[in-house]
């Protein structure tokens, strides 16, 4: 190599040591006479002195010189720093090399941001410039904790005897809820590969061909609107394994989230994780993915609006929907008229509610509102009775359907916790939702689609309800949820071909349909499939979650934007018209 030691390694004991050392200059200081530069790699940064007497005047002169970011490489001893110059922050904060020889090996251009600079230039500019970007500590450190993660997952999963099996990324739909990416053949005119949306089918074959336990660092793409969580394309730990129920595979991720726990940010993590059916979830939090690192849960107070004055509550009873609350602790005084105004039309523009019902619980234990007055006393001390209320308390309710009092009940208590810092950044809560409905009506089409996807096995007590009542059936799912976010989700599979046909007659896919697309996997089922069932863990959510980040992109070296566009590279991009032939493929301008 062409240096000695790195630039995070250097100590105090290595002083009088001669060393070479290559890196970037983050940032160079001229004083009086000699040149300081402080040297990085992804190690750390180290001081490196060009001065008298080590140095002459032309090496001086030519450190001073050199351009920010550009790669250097220095020979000299290492040396105390002198009194009162050391650097804590810095682990190589003691020592400083004094230079005797010097050599620009790039010279760089001047960047259009430098990694270390203090203010964040926007995202765009570091997405086109990502190797200045991925310079940045924070990147690399996110980078660093992504490949511990991912070892992790791969030990822990080889000491378990699981088989690495890579699967096809040109393929057959796998249909995950979400468009496909289309890869046009040019051997077959007008036929096409889909990239895969994940490896399920392939996996549940692996276990009908044997392999028992099948693991994959798989890389998924899916054609769907993009949030902070999610990428077009992103990374499974993927996995299946026969013979067991829900519970193995739960308790088997209850080790890795462990010991994941325990070697990333030194917690133990109490074991089982905890479980609550997707009912519970939605009845205690409003949402499939609870946020469990503070409480405010939402409580039902249908009954008592229904015996009140109040129109809005009342006429909601009356029509068989809901009236529920929550209780945002300590909060009244936090929150003005106006707060709770744009609160208001926030869970109106957002949520589709149709107003926020809200009482402060007074220094008497009174409640005050703008809508007291339509409420008798009694109402009142129940209301209030129900919500636990003390004074200062802030009371909130939505009267609505079910669907809107989960959505806007479940962002009021995300948003307030948020806002009054309920939690801290360094809480990391982990547990499991179970028990999911089979499928989900879609309005639009007035059809049954899965919520998980068509190889799940309902509950073994459901499946005589399959046929007649397919909305009363449930799944054998089970997703992980860390701080609130889907981190995991996964079932057991069907693995009788009846059951399989029925559960694709449900959804609308008849039995030519079926063939056409999933005929190897309805054919597989036939000869001899075992009892299986699996799980795909979001790789690049687990990072961000463990790294306590809030967006998906910064964990991703290479991520694509909100609109699907690698800025760096300019993908997608427009191809030769030859190339198009050759594929038999036409485009048709985009109307704007
Ligand atoms: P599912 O669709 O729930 O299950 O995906 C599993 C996990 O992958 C992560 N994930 C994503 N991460 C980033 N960007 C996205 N667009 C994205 N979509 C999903 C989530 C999610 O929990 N084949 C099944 C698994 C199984 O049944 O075994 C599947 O793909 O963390
Ligand atoms: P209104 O009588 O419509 O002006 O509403 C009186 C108060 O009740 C206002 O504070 C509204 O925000 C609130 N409100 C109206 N509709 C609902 C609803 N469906 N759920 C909760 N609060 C509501």
């Amino acid at each position: 190599m062409l240096r000695t030691h790195n630039c995070g390694q250097l100590r105090k004991s290595d002083v009088g040591t001669e060393v070479t050392l290559c890196g970037w200059v983050e940032s160079k200081r001229d004083h009086g006479g000699a040149v300081f530069i402080d040297l990085r790699d992804r190690y750390g940064i180290t001081q490196v002195v060009i001065g008298p007497p080590e140095a002459d005047k032309s090496l001086i002169d030519q450190a001073g010189h050199v351009p920010a970011e550009s790669v250097i490489l220095i020979r000299g001893k290492v040396s105390d720093r002198l009194e009162g110059k050391t650097n804590e922050k810095l682990p190589t904060g003691e020592i400083e090399v004094r230079s005797e020889h010097f050599e620009i090996l790039n010279a760089a251009a001047t960047p259009p941001f430098t990694p270390g600079q203090a203010e964040l230039p926007g995202e765009d500019l570091r997405l086109k410039y990502r190797f200045l970007d991925l310079r940045r500590t924070e990147m690399q450190r996110a980078m660093v904790l992504r490949s511990r993660i991912v070892k992790i997952m791969r030990d822990y999963f080889a000491q378990h005897d699981f088989i690495d099996v890579e699967t096809p990324i040109l393929g057959r739909s796998t249909p995950e809820g979400a468009r496909d990416y289309l890869v046009p053949s040019r051997v077959h005119p007008g036929e096409f590969y889909a990239l895969p949306q994940s490896p399920q089918l392939y996996k549940q074959i692996l276990m009908v061909a044997g392999f028992d336990r099948y693991v994959q660092v798989a890389k998924c793409f899916r054609d769907e609107d993009l949030r902070a969580d999610r990428q077009p394309e992103f990374t499974q730990l993927d996995l299946e394994m026969s013979f067991v129920d829900a519970d193995d595979i739960m308790s088997l991720i209850d080790g890795l989230v462990a010991a994941t726990a325990k070697e990333v940010l030194g917690k133990d993590i109490a074991l089982p994780l905890p479980r609550m059916t997707y009912e519970e979830a939605m009845r205690r939090f409003g949402s499939d993915a609870p946020d469990l690192r503070f409480g405010m849960e939402i409580v039902d107070v249908t009954d008592v609006a229904k015996k009140t004055e109040f129109r809005v509550f009342r006429g909601t009873a009356d029509a068989g929907k809901f009236v529920r609350g929550i209780n945002v602790k300590n909060a009244a005084d936090k929150y003005s008229r106006r707060q709770i105004d744009e609160l208001t039309s926030w869970v109106q523009n957002d949520f589709g509610a149709k107003g926020l019902a809200w009482f402060r619980v007074e220094e008497d234990g009174s409640l005050w509102s703008p809508i007291a007055k339509n409420f008798d006393a009694e109402h009142l001390a129940e209301i209030k009775e129900k919500l636990d209320g003390q004074p200062n308390d802030l009371l909130m309710f939505l009267a609505d359907t079910w669907d809107v009092t989960c959505r806007g009940l479940s962002g009021l208590r995300k948003r307030m916790a948020v806002e009054l810092e309920l939690f801290s950044p360094n809480d990391l809560n982990c547990s499991w939702v179970t028990e999911f409905p089979m499928f989900e009506r879609d309005e639009e089409s007035d059809r049954y689609v899965a919520m998980h996807h068509p190889f799940t096995a309902p509950l073994a007590d459901d499946l005589p309800r399959l046929k007649d009542q397919p909305e009363k059936c449930h799944a054998q799912a089970y997703d992980l949820v860390i701080n609130g976010s889907e981190a995991g989700g996964g079932t057991i599979r069907i693995h009788d071909p009846g059951v399989q046909q029925q559960v694709f007659d449900l959804l609308g896919i008849d039995e030519e349909t079926a063939k056409d697309r999933f005929g190897f996997l309805l054919d597989a089922l036939k000869y001899g499939a075992p009892p299986h069932g699996g799980i795909a863990l979001g790789v690049d959510r687990w990072v961000m979650l463990f790294a306590g980040l809030e967006n998906i992109r910064e964990v991703i070296a290479f991520p694509k934007t909100q609109k699907a566009s690698d800025l760096m590279t300019e993908a997608p991009g427009e191809v030769d018209s030859q190339q198009l032939e050759e594929l038999h493929l036409r485009t048709i301008k985009a109307k704007s």
